[in-house]
């Protein structure tokens, strides 16, 4: 397979249970280095993709390809590490509500068992980049959506990940907050990450000039 790709479905059909299928043969082509926003309404499947990605869902025909490796034939016991070479931003954000931010961006160096020295510094260059240090101490619970966003962020970009999958990253924010979690994502994609962003609010990404991709029908559209 072509090195340069880092993400390719092929011919991929998805449909559950009692529905019309989500995909029919879809054919999807990311190079790495990549910055495309993913778009549709609201049930066109968005998250599907980045959950056949994830391994977390698989596809009834067809095949989902990550790094040339086909992600249907990952093992169950190398899912974990698979799931952790991608940096995935979840629409709910799935962050420990209870702990702080520190905490919380710490979580995928603790479980690859990284130094704590390392965490620390990993730790403050993540969060000096996306201008957080004043919230580390801080509890998730008592920050702001547009804040919590950004510490979804740093979790899924601290141990700097080929790709960065980010889910609605601007749903629920202003207009203002929405522009700088856009530009964060930019800067993490001139560090060489390929970003892919889901996203429903076609006014945020209008002025862009990125590749964006619709599914409709079933299948993806080339809009730009
Ligand atoms: N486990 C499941 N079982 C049955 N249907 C499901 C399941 N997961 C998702 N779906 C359906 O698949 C469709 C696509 O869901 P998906 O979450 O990918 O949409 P989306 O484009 O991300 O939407 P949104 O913009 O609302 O986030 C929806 O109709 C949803 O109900
Ligand atoms: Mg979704």
């Amino acid at each position: 397979m072509n090195p340069k790709i880092i993400v390719q479905l092929e011919k991929v059909t998805k449909s559950y249970l009692g529905k019309q299928p989500l995909f029919q043969d879809l054919d999807l082509i990311v190079e790495r280095g990549e910055f495309l926003f993913l778009t549709g309404i609201s049930g066109a499947g968005k998250s599907t993709i980045f959950r056949l990605l994830l391994g977390l869902e698989k596809a009834n025909k067809g095949q989902v390809f990550f790094r040339g490796q086909s992600v249907g034939a990952i093992d169950l016991r190398d899912m974990p590490q698979h799931r952790r070479s991608i940096g995935m931003i979840f629409q709910d954000y799935k962050l420990l509500e209870r702990k702080t931010v520190e905490e919380n961006i710490a979580v995928p160096l603790k479980i690859s068992g990284e130094p704590s020295l390392m965490i620390e510094e990993k730790i403050y260059k993540i969060s000096k980049k996306l201008q957080i240090e004043y919230l580390l101490k801080q509890k998730i619970l008592s920050l702001s959506g547009g804040e919590q966003q950004l510490v979804a962020i740093a979790r899924a970009a601290i141990h700097m990940p080929q790709i960065i999958l980010a889910d609605e990253p601007t749903a629920n924010l202003d207009h203002k907050t929405a522009q700088k979690i856009l530009e964060v994502l930019q800067d993490l994609n001139s560090t060489g990450m390929t970003v892919i962003i889901a996203t429903h609010d076609i006014q945020l990404i209008k002025s862009l000039k990125t590749r964006i991709l619709l599914i409709k029908n079933a299948g993806l559209i080339e809009v730009r």
